[in-house]
């Protein structure tokens, strides 16, 4: 990396609000101080934001308070004036009717709050699913140099010698319960066994695949997406990431000079090396987007076909995020995989990838495979095109049943959520085991917000009979915790009369993942006629952010950001030191 002259004070943002001793630079230092802090504090200190996702209605970033206690120590010990500030945070189970609503709005509230307040440097703690691209967004547009600590993951689940990974594992043992098979009595027991710790989910689910895009895209340091929520070494690396924060001022090392075209592609190889969750398609698109960068499913297609899955990890593979970290985690995957990377991108340490790998170690030969033997020979996610998807859809192979790769069958259709909740478990219902489910309405204006209802339950009749797995599509997405053979992300969505759009029960669709292909065989005579005959449904929102979302939301193969938020060409909001005088007070 090219080496820049370590910048002077006076051309830090936080000197325009700190410096001098007119009625500004007093009132800005005065009304701070209401906090209790000396005059030393404002001696040519970078300040340094903490921009916290903690939240108690977020389990999975409700240790962040804590986080944020070991990064203010790192930044304190390097020189900086850390201080601490909340955004609005995303928290999965809760949060109705899907979190992916509200990820846009918390990347604005992010960027917003790094651009309007006096930093120089920006740390990012996330967690949960949403929490993690929206920080990026967010930094990446207000683009001032910016490090990202992630909450971790929780400690694996165990019940009855058990190991039990969040969400997968609960929703297989929920279709036992639906089945018959498990009393309510060991259900019960399975609420209080699988969430034994703080952190995030405990699988390659969305926050761990995003934790390790994180890391991939270079804006962490290194080794430590995986480290487990309660492990005392997730407060080292946050106060490390305190204090390298600081540094990163003086160098003025962005996110623009660490998220480029290299480091995207890094992080899609290792997307597709740890059979991540299909969900980190939709960010890095907007995350590319902000940065001014096209980013076309293709290239995820073309990244997938060369790079192997080797993290044997569920639910692409048979370990917790705990083992894999005690593997060597993050770090030693990525050395497995550095012949596939850009090995000169550079990182949040100013160092490459390849010098940050230097001693990384694989331990367990069983959790991390290595290129030589991986796990699967392609990548765990691969888009499909086809006249059902012209602009494609995404469907994880490393965690389908074998025998659906490629399969024809026929549509039972669902016109919305409520449809299929209504009539799923009907024993009227005309299904068998190589039906196709298919739901509309479950897209970015759909729903709205893109849920994750992409994992159609399989219907009860079917449970009962043993099937564990059918073909379901959809416009929705999956949590990345999901496993089955499902088909989402179908652009464009139902309910902008995409294809989908036009299904109709007893229509044949087929599909097949190695030819990347998903075709409504029907003829284009009568593709015409039913799309002639298709109205849209009426808004859901008429007013506030449902309304905004409404209008600007972009498609899945977008990323689903706000169409006046993409950067044509590159960060257009970069904040310089601002020189302004501020009449307001
Ligand atoms: Fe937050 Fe799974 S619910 S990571």
């Amino acid at each position: 990396m090219k080496k820049t002259a370590r910048r002077d004070y006076s051309t830090l943002r936080s000197s325009a609000w700190f410096s001098g001793d007119d009625r500004w630079g007093v009132g800005h230092r005065a009304w701070l101080r209401a906090e209790g802090f000396s005059e030393r504090v404002f001696q040519q200190k970078p300040v340094i934001g903490i921009c916290n996702s903690w939240s108690e209605l977020n389990n999975c970033n409700a240790h962040l308070r804590q986080v944020a206690e070991a990064v203010k120590r790192g930044v304190w010990a390097a020189g900086g004036f850390p201080l601490e500030f909340p955004t609005i945070s995303l928290g999965e189970m809760l949060m109705k009717p899907t979190t992916m609503l509200y990820r846009n709005l918390m990347a604005m509230d992010v960027e917003e709050c790094i651009t309007s307040y006096p930093l120089d440097g920006v740390v990012l703690l996330a967690g949960c699913d949403k929490t993690t691209p929206a920080q990026l967004m967010g930094a990446a547009s207000a683009d001032i140099p910016a490090i990202m600590v992630t909450g971790g993951p929780m400690l694996r689940g165990m019940w009855r010698g058990q190991e039990l990974g969040s969400g997968t594992d609960v929703r297989r043992l929920w279709e036992e319960v639906r089945a018959g098979r498990l009393s309510e009595e060991a259900w019960c027991e399975v609420e209080s066994c699988v969430s034994r710790s703080a952190g995030h989910c405990t699988v390659m689910g969305t926050a761990s695949t995003m934790a390790c895009v994180a890391e991939a895209l270079g804006m962490m340091l290194p080794g430590s997406a995986d480290i487990p929520a309660s492990d005392s070494r997730r407060l080292m690396i946050a106060e490390k990431s305190g204090a390298r924060i600081v540094e990163m001022v003086y160098e003025d090392l962005r996110p623009s000079r660490i998220m480029t075209r290299q480091a995207l592609e890094n992080a899609i190889r290792v997307d597709m090396a740890i059979g991540g969750s299909t969900n980190a398609i939709v960010h890095l698109v907007a995350i590319a987007g902000r940065l001014g960068l096209d980013l076309p499913l293709g290239k995820f297609d073309e990244l997938s076909r060369s790079t192997p899955v080797v993290a044997n990890v569920r639910p692409s593979g048979r370990y917790l995020m705990e083992d894999f970290s005690y593997a060597g985690g993050i770090a030693a995957l990525m050395k497995e995989i550095l012949p596939l990377l850009h090995s000169k991108a550079v990182t949040v340490t100013g160092k490459s990838v390849a010098e940050n790998l230097a001693q990384a170690a694989t331990f367990n030969r069983e959790v991390i495979k290595g290129l030589d033997e991986p796990l699967r020979p392609e990548g765990g996610t691969v888009i499909l095109a086809g006249n059902l998807a012209p602009n494609g859809a995404v469907i994880k192979q490393s965690a389908i049943s074998p025998h659906f790769a490629k399969h024809k069958g026929r549509a039972v259709v669902f016109e919305n959520n409520f449809d299929l909740i209504k009539r799923i478990d009907d024993d009227k219902l005309d299904v068998d085991e190589s039906s196709i489910l298919v739901l509309k309405g479950a897209g970015p204006k759909g729903a709205p917000g893109m849920p994750e209802w992409g994992h159609l339950p399989i219907p009860r009749k079917l449970l009962k009979a043993g099937v564990r797995d059918v073909v379901r599509l959809s416009d929705a997405r999956i949590s990345g915790t999901s496993y089955g053979t499902m088909v989402v992300h179908i652009a464009p969505e139902s309910a902008v009369g995409g294809p989908l759009a036009i299904v109709k029960d007893g229509d044949w669709i087929e599909l097949d993942v190695p030819g990347r292909r998903l075709e409504l065989k029907i003829s284009q005579a009568e593709t015409k006629k039913r799309l002639k005959a298709w109205k849209p449904a009426e808004p859901h929102y008429v007013r506030g952010y449902g309304r905004l979302f409404l209008d600007h939301i972009l498609q899945a193969d977008e990323g689903c950001d706000f169409d006046f938020l993409k950067a044509a060409n590159g960060p257009e909001r970069v904040a310089p030191p601002v020189k302004f005088k501020n009449p307001g007070i």
